[in-house]
C-alpha cells in the first residue's frame, strides 16, 4: 500500500535520512523504533511531504507521491499526527475536529471501515464529546493528543502516521491511547506508529523497523525483535 525506498533527506547540511526504506501493507500496524534523534519523525515528515526528499521515492497504491504538497498527500488518504500535537488553541474542540475533514481525491482507494463523523469520534473519545465547546488550548496534554488523533481520523485516512502518541502521558492515558489505536486498526486503517514505549509497540505492532542514523538496521516481527538481543541492546535499550 505505502512503500518508501532509499529515503535521503537533509536539514541544511546535516544528512538525516540515509537511505531508509520501509513499507506498510493494507490495514497493518507497523512500528518504527529507535533512539532519540535517529530520524523517526523526519521519516514520517518526508512521507507526508513536509520535509523534502533529496532522493528516494514514496509510493502509495502504486502512485509515486514523492515530494508532493502535504495537503495533496493528506487528501490521498494519509492521516498525520505530529509529535508536537498541533491543535488550534483558540477555537473549540468541535471546530478543531471539523478542520480535519478532507475532500478525498477521486484516485483514492477507499478504506474498508465506516466513514468518520463527529459522532463517531465522540464515541471513541467520550472526553472530546464532553468538551466539545471548550477552547482546545485549555485541554490537558492527553486530551490534546486525543484531539489531534480525532482530527486526523476525520479525514478518513487509509493510513495513519502517528508520532509518539504516548509521550509524556500517564499510564492510564497510555492504556486509553492503546485501546483507541487498536480500534482504529480493527476499523481497517493501517498505522505507522513511532513510539518509545516498547510495551505499547509490541502489543499493537505486527511488524517492526529499527532505525539508527537515518537508516533501517532491523526489520521483522515481534518474536524476531525479542529474540534479537544484539539489536535491542545496541539500538533500543537505554
Ligand atoms: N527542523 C530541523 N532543523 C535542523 N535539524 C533538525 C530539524 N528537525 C530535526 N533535526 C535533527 O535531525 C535529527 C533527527 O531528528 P528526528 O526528529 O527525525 O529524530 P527522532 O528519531 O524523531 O527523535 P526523537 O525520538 O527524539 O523524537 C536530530 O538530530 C534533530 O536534531
Ligand atoms: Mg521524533
Amino acid at each position: 500500500m505505502m512503500q518508501a525506498t532509499g529515503l535521503h533527506a537533509y536539514y541544511e547540511k546535516s544528512h538525516i535520512l540515509q537511505g531508509a526504506s520501509l513499507m506498510v501493507e493494507d490495514g497493518e500496524v507497523v512500528c518504527l523504533l529507535g533512539r532519540n534523534g535517529v530520524g523517526k519523525s523526519t521519516t514520517l515528515k518526508s512521507i507526508m511531504g513536509l520535509v523534502k526528499l533529496a532522493s528516494g521515492a514514496v509510493f502509495f497504491n502504486g502512485n509515486n507521491i514523492t515530494n508532493l504538497p502535504p495537503h495533496y498527500i493528506a487528501r490521498l488518504g494519509f492521516g498525520y499526527v505530529p509529535e508536537e500535537r498541533r491543535i488550534f488553541p483558540t477555537i473549540s474542540v468541535k471546530e478543531n475536529l471539523l478542520m480535519g475533514i478532507k475532500h478525498a481525491l477521486p484516485a483514492t482507494c477507499p478504506r474498508s471501515g465506516s466513514p468518520w463523523t463527529l459522532e463517531r469520534v465522540y464515541e471513541f473519545f467520550p472526553l472530546l464529546g464532553e468538551r466539545e465547546v471548550q477552547r482546545a488550548g485549555t485541554l490537558s496534554g492527553g486530551e490534546q493528543q486525543m484531539l489531534c488523533t480525532g482530527r486526523a481520523l476525520m479525514g478518513n485516512p487509509s493510513v495513519l502516521l502517528i508520532d509518539e502518541p504516548t509521550e509524556g502521558l500517564a499510564p492510564a492515558i497510555v492504556a486509553q491511547v492503546e485501546g483507541i489505536l487498536r480500534a482504529v486498526h480493527h476499523d481497517g486503517t493501517a498505522i505507522l506508529l513511532v513510539d518509545q514505549t516498547m510495551g505499547l509497540a509490541l502489543s499493537l505492532g505486527s511488524r517492526f523497523y529499527v532505525m539508527s542514523k537515518g537508516s533501517i538496521v532491523f526489520s521483522g516481527n515481534a518474536v524476531e525483535l525479542m529474540e534479537n538481543d544484539q539489536v535491542r541492546k545496541r539500538y533500543l535499550e537505554l
